[in-house]
């Protein structure tokens, strides 16, 4: 059943409210995200069975080709726990749970109502029952319930970019990025596992990459493109 305007949900913290909605017209859709709608079944195919959006879940979500395609790298069998430390409205989690890949996948989101969407979305592409969610900051989430090193564990971060600014840069340069740069980001997932995957803009700085890359042993770059057009990357760090 699709859900319309009407489906609004609301989580009210005091004057603070982020609503997260299905659009079911683009006349109901803030000038900003319109652009955004006009793509929503290459954000979600499933769109129309009521798939739920905050207004920045439009802008960070990993389209469903490009997360179908992250999803299916190539990772080492031993490996079957995936922790997706910035779940969003799901993009990325759903398509690694529909790999059937995975005994486990953990997804972790700060914002409560953006990670509301997400379960939800989870349900209507049918493979909630495969992951457990967590609320909260990932660096204090994965200290406490992933204290030790995993084996058995890839983590993937699809972290903020720090707003559109990217786009104008030639080279992004990744020890600025906001609001967590990629040695921060190493270093906190590196205390869990070597099996890193990072998904970031295309334009990012592979010399950066290739930097850290020295202290994991290896990493594999990735573009994805859509209509022969680079929109993102994954560097794929292993040992
Ligand atoms: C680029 S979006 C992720 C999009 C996601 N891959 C998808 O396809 O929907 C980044 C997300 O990270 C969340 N976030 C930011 N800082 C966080 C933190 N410290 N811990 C967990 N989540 C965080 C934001 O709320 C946002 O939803």
């Amino acid at each position: 059943m699709a859900l319309r305007n009407k489906d609004q949900h609301r989580l009210d913290a005091d004057a603070v409210t982020v609503v997260s909605r299905h659009y079911g017209d683009i006349s109901e859709v803030p000038w900003d995200v319109q652009k955004y709608y006009e793509q929503r079944y290459s954000l979600f195919s499933k769109y129309d069975d009521g798939i739920w959006m905050t207004d920045d879940g439009w802008f960070g979500v990993t389209p469903e080709p490009i997360a179908n395609s992250a999803s299916s790298g190539t990772f080492s069998p031993e490996r079957n726990v995936l922790i997706d430390c910035f779940a969003g409205v799901g993009g990325n989690t759903i398509a690694f749970a529909r790999t059937h890949r995975w005994l486990r996948i953990h997804a972790i989101e700060a914002d409560p109502t953006t990670l509301e969407c997400a379960k939800h979305n989870a349900q209507i592409y049918g493979v909630s029952e495969r992951i457990s969610w967590y609320q909260g900051d990932c660096f204090e989430i994965l200290k406490d319930a992933f204290p030790e090193q995993m084996d058995d564990c890839v983590i993937f971060a699809s972290p903020p970019w720090g707003g559109p600014g990217y786009r104008f840069e030639s080279v992004f340069d990744l020890s600025a990025m906001q609001p967590y740069h990629l040695s921060q980001l190493m270093a906190c997932f590196q205390s869990v596992t070597d099996n890193i995957v990072i998904y970031l803009p295309r334009t990012s700085d592979i010399r950066q990459l290739a930097a850290i890359a020295r202290f994991s042993s290896k990493v594999v770059v990735t573009h994805y493109c859509i209509e022969g057009a680079s929109k993102a990357i994954c560097a794929f760090f292993a040992k």
